[in-house]
């Protein structure tokens, strides 16, 4: 189908009730990442990241996909006419978006609707959560095409499936659904895409109710002990509480209030009332 969409038009998003809805905004081409799609992804997520009325921010897609991947045409085929800086100038568009959605000053969800190929491995994996609906299909289907799966998607694959599901994975090119997508870790959970919009809501709302700060040191925390030594885990998980504990000296004494003064709530069971 041959919509001509402006640059600004391919990102969609909306703001309610603390949670951005971030929309791949491309349903005629499957959602897949053109040059333009990725710098307005990071434009939107320049926009969103420190807004006080965004606690949360959620990436989904328009119509059936999530992202059909990187579009063959326009970032593959258009930007390699022009040589090696155009292939380098759109990989550093790319993926100079995910690695700023990795490490996102809010939690980000991705809910995943539809398609989710190749490329799109880079945002499923940036993002803190995933939820998926069982009609999805994931698929490294880079083999498909002739090339092995770059942009971060093989290293996507090693840290989140075990070893034989990620060479059987990258090697045969086959599709899941997301019920297997989360059976194999993918994502944290699939159900019917009726339901999914609730779900991903009810876990924003849990979220956007936490301490801001502690969940910014702890998203980036797990992704930054996974590479260390136990000792040297130990000692940035101080430097990281300790550096929190700067920007925000009220709340977690506000929460040691709540639980041990007032007796109002328990930490085990959910946060306390900010
Ligand atoms: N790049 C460019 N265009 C795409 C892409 C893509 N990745 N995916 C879909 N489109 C376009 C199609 O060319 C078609 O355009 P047209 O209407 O102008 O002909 C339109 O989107 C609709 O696509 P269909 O194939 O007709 O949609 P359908 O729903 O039948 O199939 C599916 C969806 C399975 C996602 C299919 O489009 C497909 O296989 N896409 C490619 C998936 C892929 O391998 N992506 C690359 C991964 S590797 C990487 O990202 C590095």
């Amino acid at each position: 189908m041959s919509i001509e969409r402006t640059e600004e038009e391919t990102v969609a998003f909306t703001v309610e009730d603390g949670i951005a809805w971030v929309r791949f905004n491309r349903p005629e081409k499957r959602n897949s990442m053109s040059p333009k799609l990725n710098r307005q992804m990071m434009r939107v997520l320049d926009a969103l990241e420190f807004r006080d009325d965004v606690a949360v921010l959620v990436l989904t897609g328009e119509g059936t996909a999530w992202s059909a991947g990187m579009d063959l045409q326009e970032y593959f085929r258009d930007t390699e006419a022009l040589g090696l800086a155009g292939t380098r100038g759109a990989q550093r568009e790319s993926y100079g978006w995910w690695r700023r959605l990795r490490w996102y000053q809010k939690p980000t969800i991705a809910m995943v609707n539809g398609w989710c190929f190749g490329g799109g491995y880079g945002p499923l994996f940036a993002c803190d959560l995933a939820f998926a609906a069982d009609e999805a299909q994931f698929g490294l289907s880079e083999i498909n095409w002739g090339i092995l799966p770059g942009g971060g998607a093989t290293k996507v694959a090693v840290e989140l499936l075990s070893f034989r599901r990620a060479m059987y994975h990258a090697m045969m090119g086959e599709t899941i659904d997301g019920r297997t997508a989360a059976e194999w870790g993918l994502v944290n959970e699939s159900l019917p895409l009726a339901d999914l919009k609730a779900r991903v809501t009810a876990v924003a709302q849990v979220l956007a109710k936490k301490n801001p700060v502690a969940l910014k040191a702890t998203k980036d925390a797990v992704r930054r002990v996974g590479v260390m030594t136990y000792d040297e885990a130990e000692d940035y998980l101080i430097r990281a509480q300790e550096a929190a504990n700067s920007y925000d000296n009220e709340g977690r004494k506000e929460g040691i209030r709540q639980f041990i003064d007032d007796k109002s709530y328990k930490p085990g069971l959910g946060a306390y009332d900010k």
